[in-house]
């Protein structure tokens, strides 16, 4: 829930402390106040930190298909009304708790949480934050949590991609399917062939290091893998699509080939016909990303610290598509949704 605190409410002993500050200060933030309407920017008296948390002035928010479902109650977390989405941010450190060792004022983070990063500042736990190093942008750094941190763990952790190997990936264009090229391709040496719907995306995934492309709107994606692997096929497939294009994906599988499900852009979940994991000794998996977090940190926070390190090395790129205002929230929903977006999305509030 957004953290909506008036003046009054706060602890007299805190504000003599952040004077500073300058008192009445307020932040903006973008407010899901009702269900599947659009959102709005409100003023937000700030709050104090806890001794673990730390504030941080945000510069960049991701806008991730996710906050448009949790803003329509279509997502499997529900938060009450009303709220702040956002699930990423990079920014700046502005105040610590006085049991935070792990960054200092002025450290420039990524950061993950539930809700809430859509606003100029955001509170979090220390254990959600990681420091961004030197040569790594904030407009870069922001593509990281999610898209990057989504692929890393759909191909190494779930799907166990070896070099040489062959990945399908659909959706190729999109924010998490330009990441997937880019660690397939210059972090694990993967070979990537990619899917989109439609031929300008099909030359941005070659532009941004596929060796193939296929648009699936142009007729059968299984028959188009066909024609540049072959019978036998690919070793990989990860797909954010859904429906029939999951069910081409997984038809053109290799013998031992794995597929992960990651997402249902299309609209359409389908069901997983068990004699085609059989025939050729298929494996389907999938990946809820945000989970691990939870259920496995270290791994979890070792792999964004890789990412981060990888950007550092330049052996990544991430690519930012369409950079938005705080109060053109909306307008970023609406191209995200209608499937226009390629690479990340992202809010400014700078
Ligand atoms: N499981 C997880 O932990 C996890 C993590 C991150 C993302 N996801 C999911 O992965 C999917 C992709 O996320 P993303 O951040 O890469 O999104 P994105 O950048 O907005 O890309 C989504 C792409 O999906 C394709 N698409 C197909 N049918 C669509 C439709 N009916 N409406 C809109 N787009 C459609 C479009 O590409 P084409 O025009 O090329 O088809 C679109 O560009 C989403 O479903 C998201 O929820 C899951």
């Amino acid at each position: 829930m957004a953290a909506i605190f008036c003046r009054q409410c706060l602890p007299r002993a805190w504000l003599c402390r952040r004077a500073w500050q300058g008192c009445g200060r307020h932040y903006r933030a973008a407010i899901c106040a009702e269900l599947k309407k659009p959102l709005t920017i409100e003023d937000v008296a700030p709050r104090p930190v806890g001794p673990h948390e730390v504030r941080v002035d945000v510069h960049f928010c991701g806008v991730n298909f996710a906050d448009i479902l949790v803003c329509r109650g279509q997502y499997q977390e529900k938060p009450h009304l009303p709220f702040t989405p956002g699930l990423e941010f990079s920014g700046t450190v502005l105040e610590t708790g006085t049991d935070v060792s792990t960054v200092k004022e002025g450290d420039r983070v990524i950061g993950m949480r539930n809700f809430n990063c859509m606003a100029e500042e955001c509170i979090t736990d220390q254990k959600n934050l990681w420091q961004i190093p030197e040569k790594v942008s904030l407009q870069e750094a922001a593509v990281l949590p999610i898209s990057y941190g989504t692929a890393i763990f759909a191909l190494e952790h779930r799907a166990h991609t070896q070099p040489g190997e062959v990945v399908l990936v659909t959706a190729a264009a999109g924010a998490t399917g330009l990441a997937v090229i880019d660690v397939a391709t210059n972090v694990l040496q993967a070979k990537v062939i990619a899917a989109a719907g439609s031929d300008e995306k099909c030359k941005l995934v070659l532009q941004r290091g596929a060796q193939s492309s296929v648009n699936y709107n142009q007729g059968s994606l299984k028959d188009a893998v066909r024609n540049l692997v072959g019978e036998g096929g690919v070793n990989v497939a990860i797909d954010m699509v859904g429906g029939d294009v999951f069910l081409e994906a997984l038809r053109s599988l290799a013998w031992e080939g794995r597929i992960v499900v990651v997402g249902f852009a299309g609209g359409n979940i389908a069901s997983v016909p068990a004699n085609l994991l059989l025939l050729k000794n298929v494996s389907a998996m999938g990946l809820h990303y945000g989970q691990y977090k939870v259920t496995k940190f270290h791994v979890f926070s070792k792999s964004l610290s890789s990412l981060l390190q990888y950007c550092q090395q330049g052996r990544i790129q991430p690519y930012v598509g369409m950079v938005f205002k705080l109060e053109e929230v909306n307008d970023a929903f609406l191209h995200v949704i209608q499937g226009k977006s390629v690479g990340k999305v992202l809010l400014t509030l700078k």
